[in-house]
């Protein structure tokens, strides 16, 4: 096992998601649509009303039973709640909001730690207004806001209308992968992380990350090497603690989180 690295619990295979693949697609098939149409058709539709955890188990049973989603699930969201109760943050940045599964699931999460905002950036428009949908039958209309856009364009936007201007309590990357490093750069940039601000980025083993692992696991003297040729620039005198936890995707199989904490700049 990688230092700092955790081993969680065994899976639940009993609760495992449908395969993710159909006919060669992952997702952007219907099935999202498909899933909305589920929900507000549920014979229960009034008990999950308000009521995100019983909405959540409703979106879980639906990649039980009828098509696997690529959600975050349970596991793995389990892990980024106790990272909410504990560091509190006020403000969390998702990156990758899909139909809104971790944006219910810690968008309430940091709502019952008394925190304020959860800003999900959602590249696809249909997406969005689905995970919109799921949101406002959360009853969580109130904390989490989505923004339709590349991760890049969404902070930018977010920042140029003054929503996110200082530092945030929380990211949680889990959009494309090969763009993890460089909106963190950005987020670095326009000042969003400091003392105190933890990153979680989703999928580290399946299909894992180097490039991001390598920066938040760097020292600050070699991040102020990196950073000179990366065309990407960020703010490399930030100090971070990295470690990686294992745990599983809901299909079960196996991936890992890497958690950040930023401890400040390094003058
Ligand atoms: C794995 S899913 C996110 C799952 C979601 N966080 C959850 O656990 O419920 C990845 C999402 O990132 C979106 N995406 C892909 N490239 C993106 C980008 N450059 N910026 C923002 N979103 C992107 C995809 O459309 C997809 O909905």
């Amino acid at each position: 096992m990688a230092a700092g690295a955790v081993e969680v619990a065994a899976f639940d295979r009993a609760r495992a998601y449908k395969e993710w693949e159909v006919d060669g697609k992952y997702f952007g098939d219907g099935r999202e649509v498909a899933l909305l149409e589920y929900i507000y058709g549920h014979p229960n539709l009034e008990q999950l009303r308000g009521n995100p955890a019983k909405l959540l188990q409703a979106i879980d049973t639906f990649a039980q039973s009828v098509t696997g989603l690529i959600n975050i699930g349970e596991t793995k969201g389990a892990i980024v709640c106790d990272v909410i109760a504990q560091h509190k943050p006020a403000v969390v940045l998702e990156l990758g909001g899909y139909i809104g599964y971790s944006a219910i699931l810690f968008g309430n999460a940091l709502k019952q730690a008394g925190g304020k905002s959860y800003f999900s950036v959602e590249k696809s428009p249909l997406f969005a207004a689905v995970a919109t949908s799921l949101i406002d039958l959360a009853g969580l209309r109130d904390t989490v806001r989505v923004v339709v856009g590349t991760g890049a364009e969404g902070v930018q936007r977010l920042y140029d209308e003054g929503l996110l201007t200082s530092q945030i309590g929380m990211a949680f990357f889990d959009h494309h992968k090969p763009s993890y490093t460089a909106d963190l750069k950005l987020c670095e940039r326009l000042g969003l992380i400091g003392g105190g601000t933890i990153l979680v980025a989703d999928n580290m083993i399946l299909p894992g990350n180097p490039p991001y692992a390598e920066w938040v696991r760097a020292s600050v003297a070699d991040k102020r090497n990196m950073d000179k040729t990366d065309e990407h620039r960020g703010n490399p005198n930030l100090q971070y603690r990295s470690r990686f936890v294992k745990s599983f995707e809901p299909s079960g199989q196996e991936d890992a989180l890497e958690i950040t904490e930023c401890l400040g700049i390094e003058a």
